[in-house]
């Protein structure tokens, strides 16, 4: 008699990106070749606390091409929530990870595909211990600092934005002879700034890895407009401190903060020091949406495929990775133990220094 196919759970958790719909689309393919079961669990893992559970059934009909252009995630995610710390409504906090765990049992999976960041896949590796489940994590995140995999789907997605803007604040900033400051995404990870600052010809790119010096950023862009160029390109990475070293936060409705201000705070500075007319532009979570990149695309339906055929091999706890130009995997929480920063020697931050931007600090 022919095995009965898996049935398997799939998720997206943490702040969305693009190219998480492309992931969905290649698990669901995938796991339809196989003859199994996909059950989309919707607003990540809080999907499986109520009762009945969030979900979505998922098959080859319902995963058309669209989703591979199709920005943000059909499944709804969160950033908010740890089942183990529950903000309840009275202002307790309760631990519902065994009402999650329960919710998932009740499904009747076999496992589970959690797309996330460092955070998320932290939370889900400690849910698939305690309900004892195979847990298999892509990894995603546009600020590309989840440890063992050279990229995660949405970076590239994110430099390109950031690349755009680029673009087009040089035209206008050429035609009023403006410093044009640019304040990108990125967490406390500098990758984005690094990234999209080279590939848009920035001439400063601050990034939270390397402590700055005003003066220093002022008398490069001085000696710009010196050598008769009337204008100038800085990208800051939001986690870039001001030269006191506070981290700038905003805080947004339910008392949830999050990293915002050192563009306006540089731009003041630059202002002043170069004696020049600034504008800044704060990019925001234009970064996370929209048409996911090709290489985005690509790098999605690699790792989607991959993590069904871990299911298929009977790997748990394994993350799908990219190295060295194939996909591969490695332990989960060897990859959320190593936040993965700006590398000092790395070949960008030379080509940054290569070719004369300036990083703040010489
Ligand atoms: O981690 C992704 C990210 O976009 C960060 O770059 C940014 O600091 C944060 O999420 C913004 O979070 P939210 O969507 O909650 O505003």
């Amino acid at each position: 008699m022919e095995k009965p196919g898996k049935r398997i759970a799939i998720l997206t958790s943490g702040g969305d990106c693009a190219g998480l719909n492309a992931v969905i689309r290649a698990v669901v393919l995938r796991a339809d070749e196989l003859k199994w079961e996909v059950i989309g669990v919707k607003q990540g893992a809080h999907g499986l606390l109520t009762t009945p559970q969030q979900i979505v059934r998922l098959n080859a009909a319902s995963v058309d091409t669209i989703m591979l252009r199709q920005g943000g995630t059909i499944l709804g995610t969160t950033n908010k929530g740890d089942p183990f710390a529950w903000p309840m409504p009275d202002g307790t906090i309760k631990d519902l990870s065994e009402d999650m765990v329960k919710g998932f049992h009740d499904l009747g999976c076999d496992a589970m595909i959690g797309i996330g960041g460092d955070g998320s896949l932290a939370i889900l590796q400690r849910l698939a211990a305690l309900g004892n489940f195979p847990l298999i994590g892509v990894p995603k995140t546009i600020d590309n600092d989840l440890g063992l995999t050279e990229t995660s789907v949405g970076f590239d997605t994110a430099v390109a934005v950031a690349t755009e803007a680029l673009d087009r604040l040089q035209p206008t900033a050429a035609s009023h002879d403006r410093i044009m400051i640019l304040e990108v995404m990125g967490r406390d990870a500098g990758h984005i700034a690094l990234a999209a600052g080279i590939a848009g010809g920035a001439d400063v790119i601050l990034i939270p890895e390397i402590p700055y010096d005003i003066e220093k950023v002022a008398s490069h862009i001085k000696s710009i407009r010196q050598n008769g160029r009337n204008f100038a390109l800085v990208v800051v990475s939001e986690a870039v401190r001001t030269a006191e070293g506070a981290r700038l936060m905003h805080e947004f409705y339910g008392g949830q903060k999050r990293l915002g201000g050192i563009g306006q705070v540089l731009g003041v500075q630059i202002a002043e020091l170069c004696g020049a007319e600034t504008r800044v532009t704060v990019l925001g979570h234009v970064q996370r949406g929209g048409q996911p990149s090709a290489q985005d695309r690509l790098l999605a339906s690699a790792f989607g495929v991959h993590a069904v055929d871990l299911i298929a091999a009977g790997k748990v706890n394994r993350m799908v990775a990219w190295s060295n130009r194939q996909v591969i995997d490695v332990s989960i929480s060897d990859a959320v133990a190593k936040y993965q920063k700006v590398e000092m020697d790395g070949s960008l931050v030379k080509t940054a220094r290569g070719l004369n931007i300036c990083l703040g600090d010489q």
